[in-house]
């Protein structure tokens, strides 16, 4: 793997590379604690120069029509495809995911361009049949304006391509405000649209300060949309602050995903879905299985199984190719797995296998972890843990399942595992979460439609209701005579 070099990156607004006077932020690797570049720490003003951009582009690139802007979204799949590997790379040193994982993440975030270069060109309107002769009544589609997209650490690549792939194709310009964590990827995405030939203005490139920026954007009417992946808690602040001038927002929040399997299930497709739902990018992963509810007949097999499973994955420096758990993305992030499992053995669970964090190198690790025996009084059923830890609880029946799955406010994904169709059927439309994976621990794809229910959020990322999430219906009623 070659190694990147250590730069002060800069942001991009309206064309330009700007912020070297600006102080700068470190970013980590959070598998040594190495600092592997910096970006310059921009705040207001900086938003605000963003903004005037977006909505000066806006003015034009709205006008584009739908198959010429597929054609720069082509050309920026293309050019992410050719540089995967370089992406991977990034991703991998700045937010600590196995490079196998990062290729895969190039992959599914270029799918998103994709598609959405695709789907920008089925925004159809409507026409209604009309209640009087002399009429005729039709719905326009209209690109929202200038969208601001707010994403996270954990999916550097495909949280802001799922955002802007929609809302370019729709005729927006945006602003990528990534996070703070994990912002190097942003900066080469930016370096790939300019690549691709957008015209200035159309995308650009925030760093720095996350409250500030958001604040700006929040209070300027200029930003009419904003798509905002990331915890529960700032996305009800968002939809506050959003109240003022009644701003759109998109919302992709936390989760809590239970994983049922049920005593008819194959038990080592069961191991092998929570295997890959629970433990990609070690858990850090907003649909994760976070809580894995096992009928009484299978449990002991299955608990075994899935721990022997477990045991088998490598923990370490996502750069070296074995690797299948990287570190946790900071001190914080490992501090609330350990306080997670240290609950529930204060309250009666037996740690299976793992369960203690290893220092290494400087890096933040955390073993791949089984608990057994856990109930709903513990802190890891209820609160997401974002870490590679499965707790794993006895029930005793379907009806015992929709309980305890459905006792979160959140909503964004579930798991079922059974080989009854009807059962199957009956307890996922009892279930209140906007994703489910039946016998599949791994149902993200960018032609789904991808988002929670209850606190989970507000919208829909991928499919084709992605992109209605940056158009409005304008109805117009045309008098004939
Ligand atoms: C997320 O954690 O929100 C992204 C997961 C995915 O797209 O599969």
């Amino acid at each position: 793997m070659t190694v990147l070099k250590m730069e002060n990156y800069l942001m991009n607004i309206n064309g330009e590379w700007v912020g070297k006077d600006l102080k700068t932020k470190d970013v980590t690797n959070p598998a040594n604690g190495e600092i592997v570049g910096t970006v310059p720490n921009g705040g207001e003003a900086e938003a605000e120069q963003a903004i005037d951009a977006a909505f000066e582009a806006f003015q034009s690139w709205s006008e584009t029509n739908a198959h010429e802007r597929a054609g720069y979204l082509k050309r920026l799949n293309q050019l992410m495809l050719e540089n995967e590997e370089e992406l991977a790379q990034i991703m991998t040193l700045e937010m600590g995911k196995p490079i196998n994982e990062s290729r895969g993440e190039v992959k599914y975030a270029a799918s998103f361009i994709e598609w959405f270069a695709e789907e920008g060109k089925r925004v159809y309107g409507e026409t209604i049949p009309a209640h009087k002769a002399g009429k005729r009544l039709q719905v326009w589609k209209k690109p929202v304006g200038v969208v601001a997209a707010i994403t996270p650490w954990n999916f550097p690549a495909a949280m802001l391509t799922r955002k802007m792939g929609p809302a370019l194709a729709a005729g927006c310009t945006v602003i990528m405000k990534p996070s703070g964590e994990s912002p190097l990827t942003a900066v080469k995405l930016m370096e790939l649209c300019e690549e691709a030939g957008f015209p200035k203005g159309v995308v650009n490139l925030v760093t720095g300060s996350s409250s500030k920026i958001a604040k700006t954007i929040m209070e300027n009417n200029k930003v009419r949309k904003v798509t905002f992946t990331g915890s529960t808690e700032v996305g009800k602040l968002l939809i506050k602050q959003s109240a003022e001038q009644v701003k759109n927002v998109s919302l992709e929040l936390g989760g809590h995903a239970p994983l049922v399997v049920l005593d008819d299930a194959n038990v080592d497709l069961a191991v092998k879905g929570t295997v890959a739902s629970k433990f990609r990018n070690a858990g850090q992963t907003c649909i994760c299985a976070n809580r894995v509810y096992v009928q009484a007949g299978i449990y002991d097999e299955f608990v075994e199984k899935l721990s022997q499973a477990v045991k088998e994955l490598k923990v370490g420096d996502g750069t070296d190719e074995s690797v299948d758990i990287g570190p946790l993305i900071n001190q914080d992030g490992l501090d609330k797995v350990k306080r997670h499992v240290d609950d529930a053995v204060s309250k009666g669970a037996t740690v299976v296998s793992g369960g203690e964090p290893i220092s290494d190198n400087g890096g933040v690790f955390y073993q791949p972890t089984v608990v057994k025996d856990v109930d709903n009084s513990m802190v890891i059923m209820h609160e997401e843990t974002f870490g590679p830890v499965t707790p794993v609880q006895q029930i005793a029946s379907d009806e015992e399942a929709v309980k305890l799955a459905n006792d979160t406010p959140y909503g964004l994904a579930a798991y079922v595992f059974t080989e009854n169709v009807a059962r199957g059927m009956k307890l996922i439309e009892k279930l209140d979460f906007g994703i489910v994976g039946w016998n599949d621990g791994a149902p993200s794809a960018a032609q789904v439609p991808f988002g929670g229910m209850k606190e989970s959020g507000i919208g829909r990322e991928g499919g084709h209701e992605g992109i209605e999430e940056f158009v409005e219906s304008q109805y117009v009623s045309i008098g004939m005579e």
